[in-house]
């Protein structure tokens, strides 16, 4: 953390709260700070006087003022002293505060600002609700804790311009009223008094700016951005985040690693051989379940619908049966722990959020099936199960087999990944001081519903489909055009996406498909993204990028699970400020004008 010694001369105070050693003994020094704690032991009086950077404790034995006057000062009040630094008598030390050695001998105190009673203590051992807390953010930045938070949050956003810097990247603003930027999220929309009846849109990313600044021979582009996404919030996003944005001009996608390995060594400080592990977006299904798996375990699972499809476990053959069904293994070795009836009984609770319906399971007790679904289970199947399940790095051996099964593959994955975290955190598997990062690579470019027969972008619509895929992508089935690859990528750490890119379209013909396929009408898009096409008409140099999620990366270095905890003023889980109230209402004479008006009024 930096020191105001090294600042400029004419500050109010000599020295910061954290500062004083025996070496200061005897020197005169001016200290500035909030009233921590107070102690009127009758003939003693202490202060601790806290700021930023520590706790320094004020005596009053040679105070020539009046002592009584110390009571008016409440807690939180803002104080000035000047005394003179003394050695504490040995029972006085405190060897767990870095100034427990000393204290200030006060001559002089001055109340610079009173408080009125806080609502909570910042460093109290007793914490005030949530709400409380964001609602008074102020009090609750004083703490360490969050102070702390912020300064290595600086320090991060610091690493990570001079890594870019090093590689001659430029930084560019792009505007913050501006037009959609798909990304996936709704938009903010900001009327405009100049145009009424019209508005800009927040960007939800610069993806689109970013781009054209390829086409306007930046080469290499960065930006510390603010991105706004009208989106359900969850315990890692927010309604207003911040990228380390990215984009090149002629790189292959080993380049694209390579950039993403030199940002994350430089902002998580890894040594110089740190080297990223890479997997493809099949594989990663089909070993976690997810797209981004905490790594720091194994409890890799199998794909087993095949050995359902005869079963005369009907829940499992009809799942094994339908188009997209999917029933996935794991197994948990004995060896592991132990787990009673009721925990395996609960585990429904954990699948239910991810649209699961159940877990079923067996125990294999020396080398015999036993409980669940074993009544289902014959030798030959058991040793087909232990076989993937050591394909997959699981010890052989006694344990439980567990299954999730869906005729929607995507929720048995989701299962099969909710399953996975729950015995990594029950059998204490996750390290928490390890980062574990994975390139995740060969997304498909869009997602299907089959239902409606409709493609989403995985990405967002400006990603490059793979050359072998091309092909297919001009074709005419949605259902098979459903599998084309994308030559799109993520980082993850932890189990946390923090960063994501993909090398771009750079030909018009392929950029409109785009937009057809995602079911834009001809009008729409050019209405949208007519300027975009029409720029790349005019020598597009073939280019890609990424974004890093900050806020997660922050989260990840601070060791907190919460992205409000990283943010110095965040908003709640339905994206209000509690602080300031946000969002309010307009006042009427700015409805009008702006040239609007509400439908629906609460
Ligand atoms: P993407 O949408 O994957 O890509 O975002 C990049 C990274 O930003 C972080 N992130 C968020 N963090 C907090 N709150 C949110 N609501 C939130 N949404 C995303 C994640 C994510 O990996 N323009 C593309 C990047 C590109 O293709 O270059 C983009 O925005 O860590």
């Amino acid at each position: 953390m930096s020191s105001p010694r090294k600042e400029l001369s004419g500050s109010m105070r000599s020295h910061h709260c954290g500062e004083l050693r025996e070496s200061d003994i005897g020197k005169t020094v001016t200290l500035c700070g909030w009233m921590n704690k107070y102690r009127n032991l009758g003939s003693l009086h202490f202060i601790d006087l806290r700021d930023k950077y520590g706790v320094t404790q004020l005596g009053f034995e040679s105070y020539k003022g009046d002592v009584n006057d110390l009571r008016k000062f409440s807690l939180e009040s803002v104080l000035l002293a000047t005394g003179k630094v003394i050695a504490r008598p040995d029972s006085a030390r405190n060897a767990n505060m870095p100034t427990g050695q000393v204290e200030v001998q006060v001559e002089s105190i001055r109340l610079l600002s009173l408080a009125e009673e806080v609502p909570f203590l910042p460093h109290a051992m007793v914490q005030a609700t949530e709400d409380l807390r964001l609602r008074y953010r102020y009090l609750d930045l004083r703490s360490k804790k969050l102070q702390d938070i912020l300064a290595l949050r600086s320090g991060a956003v610091r690493k990570a311009r001079q890594a870019l810097y090093n590689l001659d990247f430029v930084e560019v603003e792009t505007p913050i009223l501006y037009k959609t930027t798909p990304e996936g999220a709704r938009d903010y929309i900001v009327p405009s008094r100049v145009h009424p009846g019209k508005v800009y849109a927040l960007p939800q990313s610069p993806q689109t700016l970013k781009q054209l600044l390829m086409i306007a021979n930046t080469d290499k582009y960065f930006q510390i951005c603010r991105c706004f996404r009208d989106e359900d919030l969850r315990a890692d996003r927010q309604p207003e985040f911040t990228q380390i944005d990215i984009e090149v001009s002629f790189p292959t996608l080993e380049y694209m690693k390579n950039l993403a390995t030199h940002m994350v060594k430089n902002v998580f400080e890894l040594p110089e051989n740190f080297e990223m592990k890479s997997i493809s977006y099949d594989e990663v299904m089909r070993d976690y379940g997810s797209d981004k798996p905490d790594v720091r375990f194994g409890l890799k699972q199998f794909n087993v619908t095949d050995l359902f499809k005869t079963s005369t476990f009907t829940t499992f053959a009809e799942v094994a049966a339908a188009k997209y069904g999917m029933v996935k293994g794991m197994f948990i070795p004995a060896t592991m722990g132990t787990l009673a009836r009721k925990d395996i009984d609960g585990l429904v609770e954990i699948v239910k959020p991810y649209g699961g319906k159940g877990v079923a399971w067996f125990k294999v007790e020396n080398g015999a099936v036993t409980g669940g679904i074993s009544k289902f289970v014959d030798a030959q199947m058991l040793s087909v199960l232990v076989e993937r399940a050591e394909k997959q790095g699981n010890p052989k051996g006694d344990g439980w087999f567990f299954f999730s099964a869906d005729k929607n593959e995507n929720i048995a994955h989701d299962c099969a990944d909710a399953l996975r975290r729950h015995f990594g955190k029950t059998f204490n598997l996750i390290a928490p001081d390890q980062y574990a990062f994975l390139w995740v690579y060969d997304f498909p470019l869009f997602d299907y519903d089959a239902e409606a027969n409709t493609l989403h972008a995985k990405h967002h619509p400006f990603t490059r489909p793979k050359d072998e895929d091309v092909e297919l992508y001009f074709s005419d089935d949605k259902s098979k055009i459903k599998d084309v690859k994308a030559y799109a990528y993520d980082i993850v750490c932890n189990g946390y996406e923090i960063g994501g890119g993909s090398m771009r379209i750079f030909d018009n013909k392929q950029q409109s498909r785009m937009f057809e396929l995602l079911g834009f009408t001809p009008e729409d898009a050019q209405h949208q993204f007519g300027f975009f096409i029409e720029a790349l008409k005019f020598g597009t140099p073939p280019h890609a990028g990424m974004a890093f999620g900050m806020d997660r990366i922050v989260m990840l270095l601070a060791k907190t699970d919460s992205i409000r905890d990283v943010i110095a003023f965040p908003k709640t889980a339905s994206a209000t400020d509690l602080m300031a109230s946000s969002p309010s209402k307009p006042n009427p004479a700015q409805t009008k004008e702006l040239g609007f008006q509400w439908l629906k009024e609460d």
